[in-house]
């Protein structure tokens, strides 16, 4: 079974030909992380799957489903973290009452809710109001939000790019002992694969159009980081922090 099949995607914003040809396919239970510039159209693909964006041309099938016929049954199915959200910091919402409200529509499993509040080390925090917390603790309501609701797929948008650098890894492996115990899939835009590279998840190097689609291995390649971030070497080796030994590049 697939998670996510896209084929000959092609996505326009206005003039701007926002996804050019876009293809890959992600076997389920798997993990992939979407590696690109800014601007490079990541939010653009997430939405587009979601169904939030039409597609100007190409497939795209999750768990079997158009995003685009039945985006009931994909919002069942999957759940997301936004990269942009849109609570209101002046509302007095307290922590836990928006852990507790899903993405989409349902009911969150009050189960689930306390177990995001401990990966994301929020439980102190359950309590206290949004409008109180630092902007990486309200990045980790995001986080545990989406978590909170049963899915198949979970989709983050630059999750943790607020959250400091010992948390990360501590949130990063608890979310990967979760995804690989339930079997779930799990998509992330991130400027950041230092944390999970250790978890070796498929890589889908975008900019615009797909670069590389992989393990770290084949895609992270000098001449594919020169396609998206020019002559991005260092002496010829590009190391990932938190890799035991450093992973140099082809
Ligand atoms: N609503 C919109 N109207 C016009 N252009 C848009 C809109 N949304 C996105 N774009 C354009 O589409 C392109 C891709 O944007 P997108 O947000 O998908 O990039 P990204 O890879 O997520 O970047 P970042 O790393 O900054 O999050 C950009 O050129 C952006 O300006
Ligand atoms: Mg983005």
């Amino acid at each position: 079974m697939k998670a996510v099949e896209v084929k000959d995607l092609n996505v326009f914003i206005g003039e701007a030909h926002v996804l050019k040809d876009v293809s890959f396919e992600l076997d389920h239970p798997s993990v992939l992380v979407i590696v690109g510039p800014n601007g490079a159209g990541k939010t653009t693909l997430l939405k587009t799957i979601l169904g939030f964006i039409k597609r100007s041309s190409g497939i795209i099938k999750v768990f079997n489903t158009d995003p685009e016929k039945d985006p009931g049954r994909i919002r069942n199915l999957v759940s997301y973290m936004p990269q942009i959200h849109n609570i209101d910091p002046f509302i007095p919402l307290k922590v836990r009452e928006i852990v507790s409200t899903p993405v989409f529509f349902g009911e969150s499993d009050p189960d689930l809710v306390d177990k995001a509040l401990q990966i994301t080390g929020l439980e102190e925090y359950a309590d206290r109001y949004f409008y109180e917390l630092s902007g990486g603790l309200r990045q980790r309501v995001l986080v545990a939000r989406a978590l909170a609701k049963k899915a198949d797929l979970l989709i983050f948008d630059e999750p943790l790019s607020m959250v400091d650098i010992g948390s990360r890894e501590h949130i990063i492996d608890l979310l990967m002992n979760i995804v690989r115990k339930e079997s779930i899939s799990m998509i992330v835009a991130s400027h950041d694969v230092s944390h999970c590279i250790k978890y070796d998840p498929y890589i889908l190097l975008l900019n615009k159009t797909v670069i590389g689609f992989g393990k770290a291995r084949e895609v992270f390649t000098l001449e594919n980081l020169a396609k998206i971030y020019g002559a991005a070497t260092l002496n010829g080796k590009i190391f990932f922090m938190g890799e035991e030994h450093g992973s140099s590049v082809r």
